[in-house]
């Protein structure tokens, strides 16, 4: 008898212990109910899924408002990706109504007001992927709560059309394209609208995303439509200048799809006509990946190919000439140090084949790949510049090592560079950081020498170590309280290194004449501060490299059709 009074009691103190909730909040579209989760005594993480930031869009047409709703929308469960295909390219999965994003806001005693907003834009090709994306042990690898609780900060995660759906265009006025890049700006808008009924403050936000999502958050930095609608932005691991980032040819891609789905006419007009009646499946299945059709010839970049154009409008003109549109934000960029090993390993086989040594003519191949459109002359100077460290006898990791390391460089480590001095060199007042994350890769069965692999900083910024500790060790809670730390302290002050959140190390700033950056791994220190990342390698494809004449690849693809 006694010990049930004292649960009761200890019950009924628990219940006074948990922390201050929003409840039903009054959105401009009706009101929301989310769901509290504990996180600690007096401190619970409040998420609200699934809330609608826009109608269902019509086929490539912009995303319109929501028309609202009567009554209380229970915002306890994510929504539908955008249809796209599956991992496997096999077949489709979600839905065209999937405009809707999620909120998680970190509560203590009284009720959170005046909190930085973080929105996150997920990766995955411009092809696939979704806000609540990569379910692992049962939440999403982008599941807010760990960032919004331990960094104080709300978290909003965005869904936005990919693939055939979110970016097919003629390059003119009938199809402009860049569907997908106006979701996510309708989302951002949406949060800056609504967010302080959720406690968070309108004039500081700050966009982040990784691989493609963070050329989105490039793009959105870029376009003279974002003025005034955040105040900061991170890429991790791609910009709007990577080599993937913008489809420079989308009438030769919109003529493919058309091939595939039965629409391929010579007027193009009845083309046009007959893309705008299809299936919106079909469709997507047409914008899938052809693995089969690289092997042997090419490199994976080129499969690589719905994404944004210059539209003239929402992108005015090529995206190295817009930075004076980014000077009002403040930025911080970086990439993992072996971004491009995923891409290298389908590319050259052999780098990941400890029974294999990777040749010269293999390294070669890949740099004929990757410079066809400047041709034998820049095949030549790239491979003297990789190779100028091996000695005259290479070791075969050395080699295998450079392979990955010329596909970082390429397709995201270079980009990022020009993007961060661009961003400098334009700002006045607004600041810039840069990073190189190398933390050791935990995917089992690689060669000794591979450091991180594209998209693995993403599971310590969102706290994985904490919320399923069993499969990681300390030093990993280590690196994932660094991130937390130095990522939602630029969203708070615009400094990683001022805030809330204590850091190793001081983070000093990138400007026009000093490049530093930090590396980022469980051990940060004094000596973790380098300067000038990579140099040689930035201006060889900044300068040499884009000297070179080009060789019209543009009327090539012409021709093909
Ligand atoms: C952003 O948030 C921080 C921390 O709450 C605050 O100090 C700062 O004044 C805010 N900035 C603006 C523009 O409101
Ligand atoms: C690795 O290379 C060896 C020797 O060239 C080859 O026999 C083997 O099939 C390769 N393994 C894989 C998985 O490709
Ligand atoms: C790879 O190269 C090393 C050193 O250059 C050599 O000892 C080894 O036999 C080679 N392996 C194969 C499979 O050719
Ligand atoms: C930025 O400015 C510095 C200093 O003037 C210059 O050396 C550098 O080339 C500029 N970077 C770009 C990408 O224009």
């Amino acid at each position: 008898m006694a010990t049930r009074l004292l649960l009761v009691l200890i019950g009924v103190w628990l219940d006074s212990a948990s922390a201050a909730k929003l409840g039903v909040v009054q959105t401009e579209g009706g009101r929301v109910e989310g769901k509290s989760h504990r996180m600690g005594l007096f401190r619970t993480v409040e998420v609200f899924q699934g809330i609608p930031f826009a109608d269902v869009p019509g086929k490539w047409e912009k995303p319109k408002p929501h028309p609202g709703w009567s009554g209380i929308l229970k915002a306890t469960k994510y929504r539908d990706r955008c249809l796209q295909v599956t991992l496997l390219q096999t077949k489709t999965q979600g839905s065209e109504d999937c405009l809707y994003l999620n909120i998680f806001v970190p509560q203590g005693r009284s009720l959170s007001s005046n909190l930085p907003v973080m929105v996150y834009l997920f990766g995955g090709a411009f092809l696939m992927g979704a806000s609540n994306d990569v379910a692992i042990l049962g939440d999403s690898l982008y599941d807010g709560k760990e960032m919004a609780d331990r960094g104080g900060v709300i978290i909003v995660t965005v869904n936005y059309r990919v693939g055939t759906m979110g970016f097919l265009s003629t390059g003119d006025a009938r199809l402009p394209g860049n569907y997908g890049l106006w979701d996510q700006h309708a989302a951002i808008s949406w949060v800056h609208r609504n967010i302080e009924a959720f406690g968070g403050n309108p004039d500081n936000i700050t966009i982040f995303g990784q691989s493609s999502g963070a050329a989105g958050v490039s793009f959105q930095m870029l376009s003279p439509y974002s003025k005034g609608l955040f105040r900061r932005a991170i890429t991790q691991c791609g910009v709007a200048l990577s080599p993937w980032a913008l489809q420079k040819n989308p009438m030769a891609l919109t003529k493919k799809v058309a091939r595939k789905v039965g629409c391929w006419r010579r007027d193009e007009e009845e083309m046009l006509t007959c893309l705008k009646m299809s299936d919106p499946v079909g469709l997507t299945m047409a914008g899938k990946i052809d693995v089969l059709l690289i092997l042997g010839k090419g490199v994976v970049m080129d499969l690589l190919e719905f994404s944004p154009v210059v539209d003239g409008d929402f992108i005015p003109d090529e995206p190295s000439k817009l930075f004076h549109n980014a000077a009002q934000f403040d930025y911080m960029a970086g990439v993992n140090s072996m971004d491009g090993h995923i891409f290298a390993g389908i590319d050259v086989p052999s780098i990941n084949n400890s029974t294999a040594n990777t040749s010269v003519k293999d390294v070669k191949g890949l740099l004929a790949g990757l410079t066809k459109e400047k041709g034998d002359a820049a095949i030549e100077s790239a491979y003297n510049l990789y190779s100028s460290h091996w000695g005259s006898v290479p070791e075969p990791a050395m080699m295998k090592k450079t392979v990955a390391d010329m596909e970082t460089d390429f397709l995201f480590l270079v980009p990022t560079q020009i993007a961060l001095q661009l961003h400098a060199n334009n700002s006045r007042g607004a600041h810039t950081y840069s990073y190189l994350f190398n933390m050791k890769t935990r995917i089992p069965g690689f060669p000794r020498w591979v450091e991180a692999e594209h998209a693995e900083d993403l599971q310590y910024l969102f706290g994985k170590p904490f919320s399923t500790p069993l499969v990681y060790f300390p030093r990993h809670r280590d690196l994932s309280k660094y991130m937390i730390a130095y990522w939602t302290n630029f969203a708070r002050t615009g400094d990683p290194s001022t805030g809330d959140n204590k850091v190793p190390v001081p983070w000093p700033a990138f400007t026009k004449h000093h490049r530093p950056y930090l590396t980022i791994n469980h051990k940060i220190r004094k000596s973790s501060v380098s300067y000038d990342l990579r140099s040689d390698y930035v201006s060889y494809w900044t300068e040499i490299y884009s000297s070179l004449l080009s060789m019209k690849r543009e009327e090539e693809a012409e021709t093909e059709n």
